[in-house]
């Protein structure tokens, strides 16, 4: 055979090899009606450069290390106690008396679930199971109230009294159509919840296929206390994740997961109704909590890469590369640039940069999902870190 005989046939049988995806490795192997979307990517000239070059990230402190797992939201409730944080295997926790204590739970199911010794728990070990036990992502407490508002993953948008216990569902619909991925939350003093949900198609386990795929499904939706009616604010929004009221709540942020981007919604003034550009980020936001001054501290998964960047500008590549029997695991890889990353920023409430604090090698603060400012700290959370990092500012 001729060189390009052989080569011939390597392709052809890769080609079938593909095609068959014989071994199911495909991350879209289960998804029969998977279709790739343009990303909007802002030109790379446009992309913000800064770099925090001293890695202060590197310096914060890792607590309560192998006793919890997968802490994505952290609060602390109306008299200063805490953290509350919610875990990979469905629980809501307080720290109390140097303890962490159960303190709440959203599914009914709980009693089927169970929690690995830390040791043997990964922040995959509950991915099955999170339609039953639960996933609490978003957590916030009403300012007057003291009940905490949960966005679970899989239950939906739910309510815990102070006291804790079991949570009550608020909603699992909007306009009729079923939640299918609850991200965060957040509630203005008169009970009215702003949330995310970040695709009408994919799930939490599905987050790769969701990046992906460029999906425009998700939403960022009102719960009114009074009427018990979930209506859409915002439609088409690609992986939309985290949100954040501004400290005079004449306007909210969200996050656009897939561009990396974060857009403000007005709720009073001329422009009540409509939202606009806020900042072009690092990288792919998660959460956004707003601080005493107003300014908004925002969790960045991971710094953008190349890849990212280029995958984002080309849906073809995307749904091709979707389609090799490649894990999901070395999809993801790929996407956040080969490695581990931290990066936290300050915006101010015109969408000034302030700051931004990095771990460029992750080497203690390996990704971000939440980041709490008290008492000159950051609380920074990660669904993906055994432990909470605290950073002195
Ligand atoms: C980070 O921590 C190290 C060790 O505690 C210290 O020497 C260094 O000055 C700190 N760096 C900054 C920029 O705070
Ligand atoms: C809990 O169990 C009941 C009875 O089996 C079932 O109908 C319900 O869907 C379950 N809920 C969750 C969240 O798994």
């Amino acid at each position: 055979m001729t060189i390009t005989q052989t080569l011939g046939v390597v392709f052809l049988l890769f080609a079938l090899y593909c095609g068959l995806d014989p071994f199911n490795h495909s991350p879209v192997a289960n998804f029969p009606d998977f279709e790739v979307k343009k990303v909007d990517m802002p030109p790379w000239s446009q992309l913000p450069n800064d770099i925090d070059h001293h890695n202060l990230l590197q310096n914060s402190t890792v607590r309560f290390l192998k006793q919890i797992q997968g802490p994505e939201s952290i609060v602390f409730d109306n008299l200063g106690r805490g953290p509350y944080t919610g875990l990979a295997d469905g629980r809501i926790l307080l720290w109390n008396d140097n303890n962490w204590v159960d303190f709440a739970y959203t599914s009914p199911n709980r009693s089927l679930c169970k929690t690995l010794p830390i040791e043997a728990a990964t922040p995959f070990s509950y991915v099955k199971t999170e339609h039953i036990c639960g996933r609490p992502l978003g957590l916030r407490f009403h300012k007057k109230t003291g009940e905490l508002y949960i966005a679970d993953a899989y239950l939906g948008l739910m309510k815990v009294g102070p006291e804790g216990g079991l949570a009550t569902s608020l909603t699992t619909e909007a306009e009729g159509v079923p939640l299918r991925f609850t991200n965060d939350v957040d509630v203005d003093i008169e009970g009215n919840v702003y949330f995310t949900e970040s695709s009408e198609i994919y799930q939490r386990r599905n987050f790769m296929q969701l990046v992906f795929s460029g999906d425009d499904s998700g939403k960022v939706l009102k719960y009114n206390p009074t009427t018990k009616e979930t209506t859409v604010l915002v439609r088409n929004v690609q992986f939309p994740n985290g949100i954040s009221l501004s400290k005079d709540g004449s306007f909210f942020v969200f996050s656009e997961g897939t561009i990396g981007r974060l857009r403000k919604y007005w709720l009073k003034g001329e422009k009540a109704g409509t939202s606009e550009i806020f900042a072009v980020l690092h990288g792919a936001p998660d959460n956004v909590r707003v601080n005493e001054d107003g300014d908004f501290w925002v969790a960045i998964h991971c710094r953008r890469s190349m890849y990212a960047y280029l995958t984002g500008l080309y849906p073809g590549i995307r749904g091709v590369l979707l389609r090799l029997p490649i894990p999901t695991k070395v999809q993801y890889l790929f996407q956040i640039g080969g490695k581990q990353h931290g990066v936290i920023v300050k915006y101010s409430p015109e969408g000034k940069l302030l700051q931004i604090l990095e771990d460029s090698e992750g080497k203690v603060v390996r990704a971000v999902s939440e980041v709490e400012e008290k008492d000159g700290q950051l609380w920074i959370g990660s669904v993906l870190m055994p432990f909470i990092a605290v950073y002195k500012l």
